[in-house]
């Protein structure tokens, strides 16, 4: 089956694994750049259109589009059984459902005696992929995020493909700061869009400002991982990115073939759930 052309990757989780070996702690230091050669041509292709397609002014229209929060009402477990509709082409024999998924990430932070609202924060953090069902092509749903309206940091995966982002040819985006002043918070940073900051807006008054840093920049690997951006960042950015990397570990790596027992779960989660959320969300 030829992948439709919006379409690059097999899976969503082609990415996380992508970033897995990316981040593979047994991997030589001296190999970290040169993952170009092995890496899937779907995976590349949809970094080529992330990076071509990400614009401040794509961003602004999403965040209009999605911010008023009226597509559906939906509780967090209806979210996880909506977002587990979500079929591609992975196999289901052998990997896990979305929700099984999330179930994993949410019992590794459970097992390492992490608060309860990190456990549901691993529970959820994944839920705003919901954007595919709704249509959005995966480049607008998942990737490592960035800053847009200002100049990309060369620690951004693939910077070659920015070559084709219009936002090149504005000169104020390419400045360091671009329409930001500097040391303005990440609050206020507009970031490449996808199914973190759309989550971020669905849950941001119910959950400790921990858990909102975690769920909108989980994917913000330049920031978190690579150590850019510091001239956009604030005290407030700065006491959120601890829990940011503690958490990463979780979502990097807790992918096991051994299925979490969904069913049996189900009432220790709904339980937690009711303890942060109300029955309905508006997404
Ligand atoms: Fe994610
Ligand atoms: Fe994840």
């Amino acid at each position: 089956m030829v992948p439709a052309i919006d379409q690059p990757l097999a899976s969503l989780e082609d990415w996380d694994d992508h970033v897995r070996d990316r981040y593979d702690p047994n991997k030589p230091k001296d190999s970290f750049r040169q993952y170009t050669d092995a890496t899937p041509p779907g995976v590349r292709e949809f970094y080529r259109q992330n990076h071509t397609h990400q614009t401040l002014d794509f961003v602004l229209s999403k965040k209009r589009e999605y911010g008023s929060l009226d597509r559906r009402r939906m509780g967090i477990w209806q979210a996880l059984e909506y977002l587990n509709t979500l079929v591609d082409e992975s196999d289901p024999d052998t990997d896990l459902s979305q929700i099984e998924h999330c179930v994993q990430t949410a019992e590794a932070i459970r097992a390492a005696g992490e608060p309860d609202w990190m456990v549901l924060t691993g529970l959820i953090h994944d839920l705003g992929k919901i954007l595919c069902l709704f249509g959005e092509p995966q480049w607008a749903v998942v990737g490592d995020t960035f800053p847009v309206g200002c100049a990309w940091s060369p620690r951004i995966v693939y910077p070659e493909f920015f070559e084709a982002n219009p936002d090149r040819n504005v000169a104020k985006y390419q400045t360091l700061n671009g329409i930001y002043e500097p040391h303005v918070g990440l609050d206020q940073v507009h970031l490449s869009w996808g199914h973190d900051e759309y989550l971020s807006m669905v849950v941001r008054d119910h959950l400790p400002a921990e858990a909102i840093a975690m769920i909108r920049y989980h994917s913000c690997y330049p920031w978190h991982r690579e150590g850019a951006y510091a001239h956009l960042t604030n005290a407030h950015d700065a006491q959120m990115l601890p829990w940011v990397q503690r958490f990463n570990p979780f979502d990097l790596y807790t992918k096991s073939d051994s299925r979490p027992d969904v069913d049996a779960l189900r009432p220790f989660y709904e339980e937690l759930i009711a303890r942060y959320f109300p029955v309905e969300l508006r997404w």
